[in-house]
């Protein structure tokens, strides 16, 4: 009998993070290794932000928190719901966790029961397959593809609901697919899950700010699923806080009770020091943090021209988040230099071992023909890696 649990056993690890090690490994070894696999901003937090968490050190902010967290930062995170949003949420309906992970966790614990169906949209960001295993769910998976720019459709949501349904979990903007979701198809969605109130819309807006093209809109907004919505948001990728580790649900009164009373017995309030910090990133204009999305918007269309020309390599571009997910199915099915390549994620490892640039394949994203780039680079690694990749390809 294994000492682990069955709910354990169930569980993969992050093939993001099999990657990122492997790459780490190899640069050990002092092999000269590109790696794009992990999401992360590799900016520096803003000063403004550091300041805020001295300061919250000096005032002696060590004690424990309210459970969701500060009173003020459940009222910044409600006046940046409405002054970004147009959402109307009551401090009392925030809880402020450990990073927008622990929020989504927070939601799922409190709604799925047993056996319960959550519907994924893929591709969909790695953890969420395996949230939804921890908490005893099921999941149900919508296909999409490259030629939709990987987004489902309200008509494709309505066939997999069935009684058992109890969430649908998706990110916009998009962690694999750097997709977003327009107001318009937002709205038919939300037409869709007013139909059926036992199901619930976890939206994960994590990269709400890192959106090139569009206006972003969180489906909340919509009155008829007002009441059926988690708003996941957080600070780690608009403020490059991800070691900070915060992150927020705003939900409907009878689920934000649910996740503060799930945190209470799980971790307690997040981190004060950068709850206090988080305050102050909150309060600054989003203006502040253009120069992040610049930059992000450069790199992008960069790759964007040096993707193009990789034989095989089938690309879309994304218009939002730093991913690049092209469709790499040419390559599925052949023999390259002694490696044969079933899926994406052999793929990704050939890259790695032949061209030494680090990526993530897509079959733990739920797109085994695809593999992920993260562009959170500087321009001359992603300028070296595509390179590298575009002779590699070539070669065999
Ligand atoms: C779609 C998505 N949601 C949530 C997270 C996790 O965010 P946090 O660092 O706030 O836990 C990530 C991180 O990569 C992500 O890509």
């Amino acid at each position: 009998m294994s000492k682990i649990s069955d709910r354990l056993n169930r569980l993969s690890y992050s093939q993001t993070f099999v990657m990122s090690n492997k790459a780490r490994d190899m640069k050990a070894a002092g092999i000269d290794v590109i790696s794009l696999t992990l999401g992360e901003p590799d900016f520096d937090v803003p000063q403004k932000i550091k300041q805020a968490a001295f300061d919250a050190i000096n005032e002696n902010y060590s004690h424990y928190s309210p459970v969701p967290g500060f009173l003020e930062l459940r009222q910044a995170v409600s006046a940046k719901l409405k002054r970004d949003n147009d959402l109307d949420y009551k401090p009392s309906q925030i809880c402020v966790a450990n990073g927008a992970k622990q929020s989504i966790m927070n939601v799922l614990l409190a709604i799925v029961n047993d056996g319960d169906e959550v519907i994924l949209p893929a591709p969909y960001w790695v953890s969420y397959d395996e949230m939804v295993k921890l908490v005893g769910g099921t999941s149900v998976f919508i296909e999409t593809s490259i030629d939709t720019e990987f987004k489902f459709t309200a008509e494709q949501l309505e066939k997999a609901i069935t009684p058992k349904t109890k969430a649908l979990l998706y990110s916009s903007p998009c962690n694999p697919s750097g997709s977003y979701y327009t107001k318009e198809e937002l709205e038919a969605i939300a037409n869709v899950v007013a139909k059926y109130p036992h199901v619930t819309i976890i939206s994960d807006e994590i990269y709400e700010f890192i959106n090139y093209e569009g206006e972003h809109v969180s489906i909340a907004s919509f009155p008829q699923v007002y009441e059926q919505t988690a708003v996941i948001n957080g600070m780690s990728k608009a403020f490059a806080m991800t070691g900070w580790r915060i992150g927020y649900s705003a939900c409907p009164d009878w689920l934000a009770s649910a996740c503060d009373k799930v945190q209470g017995q799980m971790t307690s309030g997040a981190n004060t020091v950068a709850q206090r910090a988080s305050i102050t990133a909150l309060q600054m204009d989003p203006l502040e943090l253009q120069y992040m999305i610049t930059e992000f918007h450069k790199r992008r269309d960069l790759v964007f021209e040096l993707m193009k020309d990789i034989k095989g390599f089938k690309c879309n571009l994304p218009k939002s988040a730093f991913y690049f997910f092209p469709d790499i199915s040419y390559f599925i099915g052949k023999n390259l230099n002694g490696t044969e390549i079933k899926d994406a994620d052999d793929f990704a490892m050939f890259l790695l071992e032949n061209a030494h640039v680090g990526c993530v394949g897509g079959v733990s994203f739920g797109s085994p023909e695809c593999i992920r780039f993260s562009y959170a680079a500087s321009e001359d690694d992603l300028r070296e890696a595509m390179k590298r990749i575009k002779d590699c390809v070539e070669k065999f």
